[in-house]
C-alpha cells in the first residue's frame, strides 16, 4: 500500500469511528489512543516514512501531518461537543435540585383568632350558635332596652335595610333569640358579623366580627363573670397578663363593665369588650323570671383582639387579603 494509500484508509477508518462518537468517557478514551497514541494510527504512519526514498519523505510528511491536524481538530470538536451533550443530561436529571415552591393557602388570621376563642370556651361548657345579620328592629336594639330615641342608638352608627329592618350592629341580637327559643340555664357563644355605618379608618371598618357571650342561670353573679373573662384572658393572651375591670354603660347590662388589658408594645391600657349582668328588663322581654334567672353576657371584636395579640395597626389589612400580609400567620 502506497503511503497516500494508508493515509486515505486512515482517514476513512477515522470517519466512521467518529461518526457514532461514543458518549462514555472511557470509550472517547480508547478512540483517541487508537488514532492518537503512541502506538496509534497516526504513528505507524509516521514510522513508515523511514522506509521511504529520501526524495519523498518531505511531501509525504506533509501529507501525514496535514492528516494528523484535520482529524485531531475533528476529534476535539466531537470530544468538546459530547461533554457538553453530557453535562447538559446531568443537569436534567439533578435529583438534589430544590424543588419550585406552590405558593399555599392559610387560614385567615381572623379565623384563627376566632377558632381559638371558640375551642376555649367551649373547654369550659360553652356551645357556639348563630344568629342572623339582617335583623329587625326589635332584636338588635328594643328587647335589648335600647328603645327609638334612646341615645344609646348613637353608640353604633346603623346601616337600614327598610325602616325596619337593619344590618345587625352588634351579636347582642342573638342573645333574644336565644333566650326566645329556649329554657333556662343556658351558656352560649355567638361569632359573627356585625355592622357599623362608621367612617373607615385604621381602627374601623364598616363590617367586622363579634363574639358574644350569655350565661343564664340561677346562681349567676358578677364574680363568675370576672372569673371567666380572667380565664379567658389569660389563655389568649398569655398568663402573665394585666387586665382590669372597668365600669361602663350597656342598655342590656346592669351593672356593666369594660374590660381593659396592659398593653406592653404600646404602654396603654387596651379595651377589649364589653360585659355586664343581663339587664331584668331583658329578661322580662323574653319571658323569663328575673327573680329566679341571673345571667352574665360580654361581646369582644374578633378584629381588635387579633390585632392586640399580634400588634396589627390597621384593622383594613383583614379585608385586602395581600399575600404578603397573610402569610405571616
Ligand atoms: N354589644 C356590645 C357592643 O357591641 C358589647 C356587649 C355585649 C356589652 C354584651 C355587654 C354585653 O359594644
Amino acid at each position: 500500500m502506497s503511503i497516500l494509500e494508508s493515509i486515505k484508509s486512515v482517514r476513512n477508518s477515522f470517519r466512521a469511528d467518529i461518526d457514532s462518537f461514543p458518549t462514555d468517557p472511557r470509550e472517547i478514551e480508547s478512540l483517541r489512543t487508537k488514532y492518537f497514541g503512541r502506538k496509534g494510527s497516526l504513528a505507524k504512519l509516521y514510522s513508515t516514512l523511514a522506509e521511504l526514498p529520501v526524495s519523498e519523505k518531505p511531501t509525504a510528511g506533509q501529507h501525514i501531518n496535514s492528516l494528523k491536524n484535520e482529524l485531531q481538530g475533528e476529534f476535539d470538536s466531537k470530544a468538546s461537543q459530547s461533554k457538553s451533550d453530557e453535562k447538559g443530561k446531568e443537569e436534567l436529571f439533578d435529583l438534589s435540585l430544590p424543588g419550585i415552591p406552590f405558593k399555599c393557602g392559610s387560614v385567615h388570621p381572623l379565623q384563627q383568632t376566632l377558632d381559638e376563642i371558640k375551642s376555649i370556651f367551649k373547654s369550659v361548657g360553652f356551645k357556639a350558635t348563630y344568629g342572623p345579620e339582617i335583623e329587625d328592629d326589635y332584636h338588635n336594639f328594643e328587647a335589648l332596652n335600647i328603645p327609638k330615641h334612646h341615645p344609646a342608638r348613637d353608640m353604633q352608627d346603623t346601616f337600614f335595610v327598610t325602616d325596619n329592618m337593619v344590618l345587625r350592629t352588634h351579636t347582642s341580637n342573638v342573645q333574644i333569640h336565644l333566650m326566645e327559643n329556649r329554657e333556662p340555664p343556658l351558656r352560649y357563644i355567638v361569632p359573627g358579623r356585625v355592622y357599623r355605618n362608621e367612617a373607615v379608618s385604621y381602627k374601623s371598618y364598616c363590617l367586622f366580627h363579634q363574639i358574644e357571650g350569655l350565661y343564664v342561670d340561677k346562681h349567676v353573679s358578677m364574680a363568675d363573670l370576672k372569673g371567666i373573662i380572667d380565664y379567658f384572658v389569660k389563655r389568649f393572651f398569655g398568663e402573665n397578663t394585666k387586665m382590669r375591670f372597668r365600669p361602663s354603660y350597656f342598655p342590656f347590662t346592669e351593672p356593666s363593665a369594660e374590660v381593659d388589658i396592659w398593653d406592653k408594645k404600646r404602654g396603654k391600657w387596651m379595651e377589649i369588650l364589653g360585659c355586664g349582668m343581663v339587664d331584668p328588663n331583658v329578661f322580662d322581654n323574653v319571658g323569663y323570671d328575673s327573680s329566679v334567672w341571673h345571667g352574665y353576657a360580654f361581646g369582644m371584636g374578633i378584629e381588635r383582639m387579633t390585632m392586640l395579640k399580634y400588634g396589627i395597626d390597621d384593622i383594613r389589612l383583614f379585608y385586602q387579603n395581600d399575600v404578603r400580609f397573610l402569610e405571616q400567620f
